[in-house]
C-alpha cells in the first residue's frame, strides 16, 4: 500500500516572475483555486493520506492555505455563509500534510533528498507542485501509477505523448511496451534532438519511487544548472532496479510556464457550469475582433 507522497514546491519559479517574486507560483489559482490544491486533491484521490511538502522561504502561503483558520470559520459561521465554510474546512481535512524545508534551492533531486526520514523505507508518489495532469478517464493519474507499482513492485513514472518535434525540451524516455500503456523503461535521455530521440514519450511530472531513490540521489553529482537532478538518480537506479513507465491517458499542464498557465485557466473555467457560458461568449466575442 502507498500511502505516502512527498510535493516538491521550493522552487523559485523564475519563469513566472514578477507573479512569483513573493508568492509561491503553487499557490498562483487555476480558476478560483490554487494550483497546489488540485495536486493534494489528486494524491488524495489515489488513497494518499500522509503528505510531505517541500517548501523553503517565501512559501509561508502554502502552510496557511493547508492550516485551519479558525477566526475566518468564525466570521463565515456568523454570517451564514455555510457553503464557503465547508470549502474551507475541506482543505485542512484532505490528509495529513507535513512540511520541511529545502536548505538550499539544488534542484528537484536534492529537494527529495529531505523526504527520506520522513518516507523511511517504503515506497513513496511525487508530484511537482506545479504541475496538474487530468486523466481522461477521470481517474487520478497517481492512483493509476500506484495500480502499476502494485502489479510489478518496482518504481513508475508518468509519460506524456508530446508532438516529436518537441521533444528537445524534455526528459525522453527510451523503453519498450509491456502492457496496455505500460512501457519497461531502457533509460532517459535529457533534452535529444528530435533525430536522436527514442520516443516521444517524456516524463510528466509524476512518480512513484522505491527507496532506494535516497542511496541514488546521495550518488548523483551536480548536473544540468548545477542541481542534483531527479532524472539523473532515476539513471542510476535504472543499474539496480526496473523501472516502468505510464502513458497515461490525458494532459500534462506545467503552470510554471506562462503560456500553458494561460491556457490551463481557461480549459478550467470552461469545464466550470458556472462561467462556461459567459467565457465562451467572451472568447467568441474576442476572436471576432481579431479577425
Ligand atoms: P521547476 O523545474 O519548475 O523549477 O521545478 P523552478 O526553479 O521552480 O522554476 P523555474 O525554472 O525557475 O521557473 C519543478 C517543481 O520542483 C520544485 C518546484 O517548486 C516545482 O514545484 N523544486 C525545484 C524544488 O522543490 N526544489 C528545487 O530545488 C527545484
Amino acid at each position: 500500500m502507498i500511502r505516502k507522497a512527498v510535493i516538491p514546491a521550493a522552487g523559485f519559479g523564475t519563469r513566472l516572475l514578477p507573479a512569483s517574486k513573493s508568492q509561491p507560483k503553487e499557490m498562483l489559482p487555476i480558476v478560483d483555486t490554487p494550483t497546489i490544491q488540485y495536486v493534494v486533491e489528486e494524491a488524495v484521490a489515489a488513497g494518499i493520506t500522509d503528505i510531505l511538502m517541500i517548501i523553503g522561504k517565501g512559501k509561508r502561503a502554502i502552510e496557511e492555505h493547508f492550516y485551519r483558520n479558525f477566526e475566518l470559520e468564525l466570521e463565515l459561521e456568523e454570517k451564514g455563509k455555510i457553503k464557503e465554510l465547508e470549502k474551507l474546512k475541506r482543505i485542512s481535512d484532505l490528509a495529513n500534510i507535513h512540511f520541511v524545508w529545502q536548505k538550499e534551492l539544488n534542484g528537484l533531486g536534492d529537494a527529495i533528498s529531505y523526504a527520506r526520514d520522513h518516507v523511511g523505507n517504503e515506497p513513496f508518489a511525487v508530484l511537482l507542485g506545479d504541475t496538474l495532469v487530468r486523466s481522461t478517464s477521470g481517474e487520478s493519474v497517481t492512483k493509476q501509477m500506484i495500480d502499476v507499482y502494485e502489479r510489478y513492485h518496482e518504481s513508475v513514472v508518468a509519460l506524456e505523448e508530446v508532438e516529436h518535434d518537441k521533444v528537445s525540451r524534455y526528459g525522453v524516455m527510451d523503453g519498450k511496451v509491456i502492457d496496455k500503456n505500460v512501457y519497461l523503461v531502457n533509460s532517459f535521455v535529457e533534452k535529444p534532438d528530435p533525430k536522436d530521440a527514442p520516443s516521444n514519450l517524456v516524463i510528466a511530472g509524476r512518480y512513484v519511487l522505491s527507496p532506494e531513490i535516497f542511496d541514488c540521489i546521495d550518488k548523483t553529482v551536480p548536473g544540468k544548472n548545477n542541481e542534483i537532478q531527479l532524472t539523473d538518480a532515476m539513471r542510476l537506479l535504472l543499474e539496480e532496479r526496473a523501472m516502468y513507465g505510464l502513458h497515461f491517458d490525458g494532459r500534462r499542464y506545467d503552470l510554471g510556464n506562462r503560456l500553458d498557465f494561460i491556457k490551463t485557466n481557461i480549459e478550467f473555467a470552461l469545464m466550470r457550469d458556472d462561467l462556461k457560458d459567459g467565457l465562451s461568449a467572451f472568447i467568441k466575442e474576442l476572436a471576432l475582433e481579431m479577425v
